[in-house]
């Protein structure tokens, strides 16, 4: 599918077959970035193994392999569980499984045999049992990822309020306050987790008069959601090189529009902290 320019791309950093490939183009090697700006030029890295695509470059709404890479490399080691519970297209199964990493990967509508199907707010797993988890929801209502009532990807994150006073998009970040919760449940204390996720703009279709468009900031919202559940060890700016972006009319309308197409995703990195109180903190009342 097409991205459109109000929607803010349909993919989520090179895009599928997004990649900056001319004829002589060679991935360069990956290294752990040091800074909380990432870049790549490539949806995909060429593993040791010698694979040369994780996941599915066709699934609309793919997270870049290499950012999942990223992670594991830091927050991970051999051997550790990684559970990803929008899996998707299978990204993270690949990744983790290029770094020697077990993973368990689910999604309401799972495109293969090793994603199971289930609600990411209520995951067939027991308590504390993930050394890492990744995940890469929907951004409000920007791709259709499948006919099941239950994808959040069906609530609209602009949504206006029901009642006075009631927030804007609420079902949507209800729905996304769940998952966090049950990501929280999953993951064993002391270990990460990490969200990637960008904000959304959408065209308004109202009077004239009215304003161009309504901005969702759903990167702020969701990190105030994450920050109720974990403590926050670092935000990067991942730079989306959507290269459908370069073509048509986009940047044009963006410019002419008064309105800004995403360049970046926000990538929210948490470590769950649970300390158990000292008992020298308690006084024994005599
Ligand atoms: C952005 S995509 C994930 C992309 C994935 N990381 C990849 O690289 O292919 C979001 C996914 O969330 C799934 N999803 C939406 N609502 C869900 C829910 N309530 N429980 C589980 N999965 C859900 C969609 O089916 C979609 O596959």
């Amino acid at each position: 599918m097409t991205p459109r320019a109000d929607r803010g791309g349909a993919s989520r950093g090179t895009g599928p077959g997004g990649d900056r490939q001319g004829p002589r183009f060679r991935k360069p090697p990956l290294r752990v970035l040091p800074t909380t700006l990432w870049e790549y030029p490539s949806q995909h890295y060429n593993s040791e193994s010698g694979r040369e695509i994780q996941g599915d470059p066709s699934f609309e709404g793919a997270t870049p392999s290499w950012v999942i890479w990223q992670l594991l490399q830091r927050y991970t080691r051999p051997n550790d569980l990684v559970v990803d519970p929008m899996a998707g297209s299978g990204t993270t199964l690949d990744v983790a499984r290029d770094l020697g990493r077990r993973v368990l990967a689910y999604d309401l509508a799972p495109t293969r045999p090793d994603i199971f199907r289930a609600d990411a707010r209520e995951l067939p797993l027991e308590s504390g049992k993930a050394d890492f988890v990744f995940v890469d929801p929907p951004y409000s209502t920007h791709i259709n990822y499948s006919g099941d009532a239950r994808c959040i990807g069906k609530l609209d994150a602009a949504a206006p309020p029901e009642q006075p006073g009631d927030p804007t998009g609420q079902a949507y970040y209800e729905a996304m306050e769940e998952v966090i919760s049950e990501i929280h449940r999953v993951l064993k204390n002391r270990r990460y987790m990490a969200l990637y996720v960008s904000d959304s703009w959408r065209k308004r279709r109202g009077e004239p008069g009215e304003g161009a468009g309504v901005f969702m900031p759903i990167g702020f919202e969701l990190f105030s959601v994450l920050r109720d559940y974990f403590t926050p060890v670092d935000v990067v700016c991942v730079v989306r090189q959507n290269a459908k972006l370069e073509r048509g009319n986009y940047r044009k309308a963006a410019v002419e529009g008064n309105f800004f197409l995403r360049g970046f995703n926000y990538l929210f990195i948490m470590k769950r902290v649970e300390t158990a109180r000292d008992p020298s903190e308690f006084t024994i009342e005599e």
